[in-house]
């Protein structure tokens, strides 16, 4: 999820028992522009493993640059997502991100040119259609599935729904009945086990966890974070601050880090004293030391 699954959040993810390492987005047509290993929204680190790298973009030459410059700088992700599910304006509408259902032709030429490298497996992941009147995701799927991508997930909702409404599972479970490759169901799930259940009752490969997982990899683990007292969740906040602060250094850290306290804290009455202290840290550093245990004393 852009701007939340970098690298250091997938970490702490992995730890606590994520399945597969999806990057956040990437435009297809920036990766041959500076070395990978700068390009902060795609490097991933060994242990993530399996690591599958998104991409989005609107022409399949854009996708086949990106793919041969990662193979040739030797880098090398179990796979390439295409992102088919962007529903911000600034992407969709450019045929890029959920934009490719309107043009399935372009999709599986997209799909086709990737498989044919024979470099990385390829997947894609979809909504239900760009809006209710033109919900294509059956066609979508077999149409991926037969230019060879390997998965599919499914946000299950429409482009124009956006993340309104409620994800429609039953359609998951119409594409996992459609095609034959492992189709993983996403959309609205709350817990380790509301993914189980999706799981078993659609017959899927795997469940994907958005929004629920912010501020809340503790959900990886099947752990309720409501049960979990502030001081059990201190040690992960401060590695990952940790982590974002060796990964993008200490201010920057500092200002990324604010969305993450945010979604950490989100549960908690905080304190407006508490509260401006935290969100004024502008030091990796300076933030740690308002994360030690005792300034949270009141909070137990
Ligand atoms: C802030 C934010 C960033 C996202 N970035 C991506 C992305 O880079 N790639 C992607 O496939 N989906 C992205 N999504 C969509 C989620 O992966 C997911 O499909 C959607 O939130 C529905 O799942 P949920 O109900 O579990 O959140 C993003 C969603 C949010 C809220």
């Amino acid at each position: 999820m852009a701007g939340y699954s970098d690298l250091p959040y997938r970490l702490i993810a992995r730890e606590m028992g994520s399945a597969v390492s999806f990057t956040e987005f990437s435009p297809a047509v920036t990766v041959t522009h500076k070395p990978v290993q700068e390009q902060k929204r795609i490097v991933f680190h060994e242990s993530e493993r399996p690591v599958i790298v998104q991409l989005f973009g609107n022409e399949p030459a854009q996708f086949v640059r990106a793919a041969l410059y990662l193979a040739e700088t030797d880098f090398r992700p179990e796979g390439i997502d295409i992102n088919m599910g962007c529903s911000v304006q600034r992407v969709s509408s450019r045929g890029s991100g959920a934009g490719l259902l309107k043009n399935i032709p372009l999709a599986a030429r997209i799909a086709s040119e990737l498989v044919k490298l024979n470099l990385f497996a390829i997947s894609a992941k979809i909504r239900l259609g760009w809006d209710d009147a033109s919900k294509n995701y059956l066609e979508v799927a077999t149409a991926l599935e037969s230019e060879g991508v390997r998965t599919v997930s499914v946000h299950a909702r429409t482009k124009s729904q956006g993340y309104k409404g409620s994800a429609d599972w039953d359609a998951i479970g119409e594409v996992a009945q459609k095609v034959k490759i492992p189709v993983f169901g996403n959309g609205d799930l709350q817990s380790h086990e509301d993914a189980q259940t999706r799981i078993r009752q659609h017959r899927l490969r795997g469940a994907l966890i958005g929004r629920a997982a912010m501020g809340n990899p503790w959900i990886f683990l099947g752990k309720n974070k409501s049960d979990m007292a502030l001081s059990e969740r201190l040690p992960t906040i401060r590695r990952h601050l940790s982590l974002m602060a060796d990964f993008y250094g200490s201010a920057m850290a500092a200002r990324l880090f604010r969305k993450h306290l945010t979604a950490y804290l989100s549960d908690l009455d905080i304190s407006p004293q508490l509260r401006s202290k935290l969100f004024s840290a502008v030091t990796a550093e300076g933030l740690r030391s308002c994360l030690a245990e005792d300034c949270f004393s009141d909070y137990e």
